[in-house]
């Protein structure tokens, strides 16, 4: 089911990533927040997820508790350190609540180290191997934009998530799945005129490649503007489009985020459904906060972007945003920041053809966003 939400891969790219770094998928992707029992709360009773690991004091891990938490092909670990001195106590200091590590499963750990590294990747962590009851796990970790990282992980011969995580198969009576089958994109806001150097470093460091970008004429509205490139992976399966501020009269959503996390880092991460109604309706019932766009935006939608398949009256009961481009049409729409720092969001997107990322959506979208920044007096 989730194979239909990817973009069927190009013979050519796939070729060109096959050269040095052939990414499998997006392994996790690892939040540190202030306390993840009870973040992994929130994303299991009102996002849909299914808590499916642990680590921590019971498991023998003396410094950290972290809760795997997974929904269709989406895993998300939520860690907490539990003494003064863990590294991750800076972080969590610097950036409040935010994404620590966007980790990729390769087949080979060790040649996706070197070869990254040897193209200018900052290493954190040489190649390591564990090996326990539970099988042989190996990872290495290179450093990213901001603080984030991104750990290559080879899986194949380890049976459960991680050394250290029990595997928790009983059924979760808090879960309440709402059909999120996959990610889609990760967006990382980057500090002014970084938006190319990071574009650069994903293309020289990991062999991807611009799919598409967006300027300022794209992405303004009357009060602020900014500007955003995609890149993606050889067989684009992963997609990072990567956002800088730009200048407009007043402050733009991209430096409101760099402000409260407190430098760059992942501002959204969109997560694919193949049915967003019922995925935004689930969400809504349970209690996740969308960004909403004013009726108006409504009534010439059809015309805008054609004939679709789902009832308008649906999509602005619950606020979806459609746009249209060459390959079909695209459903998407926003969540508020999920901490109390107005940084992390999250997307819900459903691909009916659509490969862009709804630059017909930006002006209301963003109109909507600085409405919520002015109430937050950062506008
Ligand atoms: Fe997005």
């Amino acid at each position: 089911m989730a194979e239909e939400l990817l973009t069927a891969p190009r013979t050519q790219n796939e070729a060109k990533e096959a050269d040095f770094l052939p990414i499998r998928a997006i392994d996790h992707l690892e939040f540190i927040v202030g306390n993840a029992k009870q973040s992994a709360y929130f994303y299991r009773s009102a996002m849909g997820f299914k808590l499916t690991g642990y680590a921590g004091l019971e498991t023998g891990v003396r410094d950290r508790a972290s809760y795997v938490l997974e929904q269709g092909k989406i895993r998300f670990v939520l860690t907490t350190p539990l003494v003064p001195d863990h590294p991750y106590q800076e972080h969590l200091r610097q950036h409040g609540d935010g994404v620590k590590d966007i980790s990729l499963e390769v087949k080979d750990v060790e040649s996706a180290y070197r070869e990254t590294t040897k193209r200018g990747a900052i290493g954190v962590q040489e190649p390591r191997e564990v090996t326990d009851a539970h099988g042989t796990y190996r990872t290495a970790v290179i450093r990213t934009y901001g603080d984030t990282l991104h750990t290559f992980v080879d899986r194949k011969d380890y049976r459960g998530f991680a050394p250290g995580f029990k595997t928790i198969t009983s059924e979760d009576t808090i879960a309440r799945s709402c059909g999120l089958a996959a990610v889609d994109h990760i967006v990382g806001n980057v500090g002014w005129n970084q938006m190319n150097d990071w574009v650069k470093w994903y293309e020289e460091v990991m062999g991807f490649h611009v799919f598409v970008s967006f300027d300022d004429k794209d992405i303004s509205t009357e009060y602020s503007a900014l500007m955003s490139k995609v890149v993606a992976s050889g067989s684009e399966k992963i997609k990072f489009p990567i956002n800088e501020p730009a200048t407009g009269r007043k402050k733009s959503q991209i430096e409101e985020y760099i402000e409260w996390y407190n430098g760059p880092g992942v501002q959204h991460i969109a997560l694919a459904t193949v049915n967003i109604i019922e995925a935004v309706g689930k969400l809504s019932q349970q209690g996740v906060e969308f960004l909403r766009v004013p009726s108006t935006y409504y009534r010439d939608l059809q015309d805008r972007v054609g004939k679709i398949n789902e009832p308008i009256e649906e999509l602005e009961r619950l606020g979806i945003l459609v746009d249209r481009d060459d390959d079909g049409y695209m459903l998407q729409i926003f969540t508020k920041p999920v901490e109390d720092r107005p940084t992390v969001f999250f997307e819900i997107i459903q691909r009916r053809g659509a490969r862009s990322f709804g630059k017909g959506n930006f002006k209301a979208l963003f109109e909507s966003i600085e409405r919520e920044q002015a109430l937050r007096g950062n506008l």
